[in-house]
């Protein structure tokens, strides 16, 4: 049964993202932020005196102990979100946790089940499948209009200034990677979103220009899908300028490239009366590009599915990214990583 009660938010984690949040909240129908959190006080002041928000702690259980939060939104480092995601949910929260979900599998699996124990609803940010470019892909792949899929491939090719790697950045603890767990998750979620999971991949890792990371700034992998389809993803934060991330699937009849969610090729042996205005269409949402700078992305994309999530708790229905798909991609990206280091191919669990 649907209700109509306003959802109170909370945010914990109160960096760059949690800007992103906040302003998406904003503009939610039936939902408005209540309280904010994060360990650092100057952190936490900043974003909740930018966005007037009521209540502002440093205490993660104050702000789980509030019964007008529903929602909670986790946006802190990456290896960093199961403990707080963990609490929220055991606070009986519905919560959304940035991407990655979380940085292992064990970790993703151990909130999995917490948030099944509390019978709580779990998603995980992935904005690019909110994208109509994205949206016609998946579609199209559903009704088979691709025939049998032959490559189906990621391109991640993006610049980060030397800068950009402080603080938690490319450790190994805190990001769990560097170029593909970071930066190329969004584009390795849409490539398994749409073509399926690889059963199996060979990879190599290295750093090419940020040598003094712990994590990769750029690798490549082979992906053998389960349906006998076989891809690579590329990802890299050493190129210059940067391009927009890629998705390129191809079929026995039919074949399409995705540029942030711009179909660049759309091209199929039957055509369709909608092909004309797909072709036509361009980028039709418009989230902005992390391509040379994680903060030119625009709010629009979380919005999007922070409504989603919203709408699903008042709807009790699924939520569009639940935690357990976003498990996919960490599971995906932990295989690229393991292939690298054993220098054989891996096969996913
Ligand atoms: N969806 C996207 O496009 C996108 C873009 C950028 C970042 N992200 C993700 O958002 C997350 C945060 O990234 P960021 O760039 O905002 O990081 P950030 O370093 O700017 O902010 C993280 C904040 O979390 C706080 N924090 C750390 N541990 C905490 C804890 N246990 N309790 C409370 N607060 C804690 C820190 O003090 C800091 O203020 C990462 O998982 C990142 O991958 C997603």
């Amino acid at each position: 049964m649907s209700s109509s009660k306003t959802l109170g938010f909370g945010i914990i984690g109160c960096g760059v993202i949690a800007d992103f949040h906040a302003q998406a909240i904003a503009n939610l129908t039936g939902a408005r932020l209540v309280g904010v959190a994060d360990q650092i006080e100057a952190a936490v002041t900043r974003l909740a005196t930018k966005h007037k928000v009521g209540f502002a702690t440093t205490n993660v259980a104050e702000l789980l102990a509030r019964p007008d939060i529903d929602i909670v939104c986790v946006t802190t480092p990456s290896g960093a979100h199961l403990e707080p995601a963990l609490a929220a949910v055991k606070a009986g929260k519905h919560v959304v946790v940035e991407k990655p979900i979380e940085i292992t599998v064990e970790r993703v699996d151990e909130l999995l089940k917490a948030a099944d124990a509390a019978n709580v609803k779990i998603a995980a940010i992935f904005q690019s499948r909110f994208g109509n470019g994205a949206r016609t892909v998946k579609a199209a792949l559903d009704a088979g209009r691709f025939g049998k899929l032959v490559l189906c491939s990621a391109y991640v090719k993006w610049h980060r200034a030397a800068d950009y790697y402080r603080g938690w950045k490319g450790t190994l603890k805190l990001d769990g990677g560097g170029a593909v767990m970071n930066q190329g998750v969004h584009a390795v979620d849409l490539l398994q979103w749409f073509a399926g999971m690889p059963e199996e991949v060979f990879a190599w890792k290295t750093r090419r220009v940020h040598t003094g990371i712990e994590a990769e700034d750029t690798a490549a992998a082979t992906l053998r899908f389960a349906s006998g389809a076989l891809g690579s993803i590329e990802a890299t934060t050493a190129a210059y300028p940067g391009f927009n991330k890629r998705i390129e699937i191809t079929g026995s009849t039919g074949s399409c490239i995705l540029e942030d969610d711009r179909i660049l090729a759309w091209e199929f042996r039957e055509a369709r009366p909608e092909d004309a205005a797909i072709k036509a269409a361009g980028q039709t949402v418009d989230m902005g590009s992390g391509a040379t700078d994680p903060t030119a992305i625009n709010f629009y994309g979380h919005q999007l599915q922070l409504q989603d999530l919203v709408d699903a708790v008042r709807e009790n229905r699924r939520p569009a990214v639940e935690g357990r798909e976003a498990r996919n991609a960490v599971a995906l990206i932990r295989a690229i990583y393991a292939s690298a280091d054993q220098g054989k191919p891996v096969k996913i669990a």
